[in-house]
């Protein structure tokens, strides 16, 4: 059975629908950068590893990410899943697990990097917006991209309305995602995303149906 191993900064909700759906998998451990992090208790709860490695104890972000694989190797994943993990990894952590980390992001990618994605989408008007899945490589939110789920924006969205409705299809497709890798179904090839088997390419996509009134 593959194991993977989490990184969080915060929250966990994403976390915790990665633990609670049942993946064919088994996790390692949970990892975060923040040793407040809410999601650190709620995986204990459900009997998960838990370790920390503060990102403020390293005087160089290099030496943040060499104390970071370190740690993940102990526990040997063969997938990494950032989850709300809120750190910049270097080029040297990223080709020492290259094609094995996966992130979520919330905007549909290649729009709006960064943070403050929903504020982004509602300043620049969008009518949908959503979330994606993507490899991890050294473009910041730049990693071949998986799948993604898109939301409408509607009139008088604000941004933490438009959040809540994101958080919903992020909770929905990084576990699908996560489950296509554990099953061996997806893979990183020559810089590319493989999806094989009986992974219809439809089903990497979700999106809104549209009623006219
Ligand atoms: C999620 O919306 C996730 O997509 C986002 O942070 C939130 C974490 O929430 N991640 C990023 O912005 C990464 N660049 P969670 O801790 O409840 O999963």
């Amino acid at each position: 059975m593959k194991r993977y191993l989490i990184l969080i900064s915060g929250r966990g909700s994403n976390m915790e629908a990665l633990l609670d759906a049942g993946l064919p998998g088994a996790c390692a451990a949970v990892i975060s950068n923040r040793p407040d992090a809410d999601g650190l208790a709620s995986a204990a709860r459900r009997g998960i590893a838990t370790a920390v490695v503060d990102h403020r104890e390293f005087a160089s972000r290099e030496d943040f990410d060499a104390a970071l694989a370190a740690k993940i190797e102990t526990f040997a994943p063969d997938l990494v899943l950032l989850s709300g993990f809120m750190r910049i990894l270097g080029d040297t952590f990223v080709a020492r697990f290259s094609g094995r980390v996966l992130n979520i992001h919330p905007s549909l990618l290649p729009s709006f990097r960064g943070i403050k994605t929903h504020a982004q989408a509602l300043a620049a008007g969008v009518r949908l917006h959503g979330c994606s899945v993507h490899f991890v490589t050294p473009a910041l939110d730049g990693g071949p991209i998986i799948a993604q789920a898109a939301v409408p924006v509607l009139a008088g969205d604000d941004e933490s309305h438009l959040a809540e409705r994101v958080l919903v299809e992020e909770h929905r497709l990084y576990p699908r995602v996560a489950r296509w890798f554990l099953d061996g179904r997806l893979q990183l090839l020559d810089g590319r995303v493989r999806l094989a088997g009986e992974v219809a390419i439809e089903a990497a996509l979700h999106a809104p149906q549209v009623e006219e009134t």
